[in-house]
């Protein structure tokens, strides 16, 4: 398996464990700004509200953290499947993040625009004139069939290798902007979260980096550190990994 898998008996502890990890992150971190893309869906709810908690939010100084998405959906900022409001009600209404560190998806712009809108800002924000941006600190969830972010199996953005941020159109699902899969891979710190059962098989396939249709597989950060913080229920099927430390 790439990178450095946790797996933690009880989800209480794989929060407390993710929390631990991200703190040091931004302890560590020499520079003034930590950049940090969270991700959407429900899995990290509880890890949010954790570092909103009283025990933890003063061990972060949120001045310093710039707050992006991995991917957003296209809906009004607080509509109930907007990733943005997920984490405004878990984690950003509790802790004093400057407004203008928090960069959000333009939703209100159409899909194309959204996409090279939020590649504008990244691009304006890190300063960076080729190859794609490293973000101090990427989590990411990870979809039963292996999505990730939203780059789906088969999808064009996942296909993507010039684009930052890239729209995604699908007749199933309602529409999306994405990072894309080089700018995961250029992450200083990328930690994926899965929690359940019904993520065994993803995660599984996920680990073998056999990139045979599993988007989550062609995450693989070239130089940065790449942690799977699991439940026991989601590292199920997880047979042949080897056990380091
Ligand atoms: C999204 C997420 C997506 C999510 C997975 C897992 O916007 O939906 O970014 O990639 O992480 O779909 O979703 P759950 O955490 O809800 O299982």
């Amino acid at each position: 398996m790439r990178g450095t898998l946790i797996v933690c008996a009880e989800v209480a502890e794989l929060w407390r464990e993710a929390a631990r990890r991200i703190v040091a992150a931004i302890h560590q971190h020499s520079e003034e700004r930590f950049t940090l893309a969270l991700s959407g869906g429900s899995t990290p709810r509880p890890l949010y509200e954790l570092l909103a908690s009283e025990e933890w939010r003063g061990r972060i100084p949120w001045t310093k953290l710039h707050l992006f998405w991995s991917d957003e959906r296209l809906v009004p900022l607080d509509h109930p499947e907007s990733n943005y409001r997920m984490a405004r009600e878990a984690l950003l209404r509790h802790v004093p993040v400057p407004a203008e560190n928090i960069h959000s998806v333009p939703v209100h712009l159409a899909i194309e625009e959204a996409a090279q809108q939020y590649e504008r800002e990244i691009r304006t924000f890190f300063r960076v004139r080729r190859g794609p941006p490293a973000f101090d600190l990427i989590l990411l969830g990870l979809g039963a069939d292996g999505h990730t972010a939203s780059l789906f199996p088969g999808s064009p953005a996942l296909a993507e290798l010039q684009r930052w941020v890239a729209p995604v159109r699908s007749a199933k699902a309602m529409p999306r902007v994405t990072l894309t899969v080089p700018v995961l891979n250029q992450a200083r710190r990328l930690f994926f979260l899965a929690v359940g059962e019904e993520k065994a098989a993803a995660l599984e396939q996920a680990s073998t980096g056999r990139d045979d249709g599993c988007p989550a597989a062609r995450v693989a950060p070239r130089k940065g550190e790449l942690i799977w913080l699991v439940d026991r229920a989601a590292a199920s099927r997880l047979t042949r990994v080897r056990v380091e430390g």
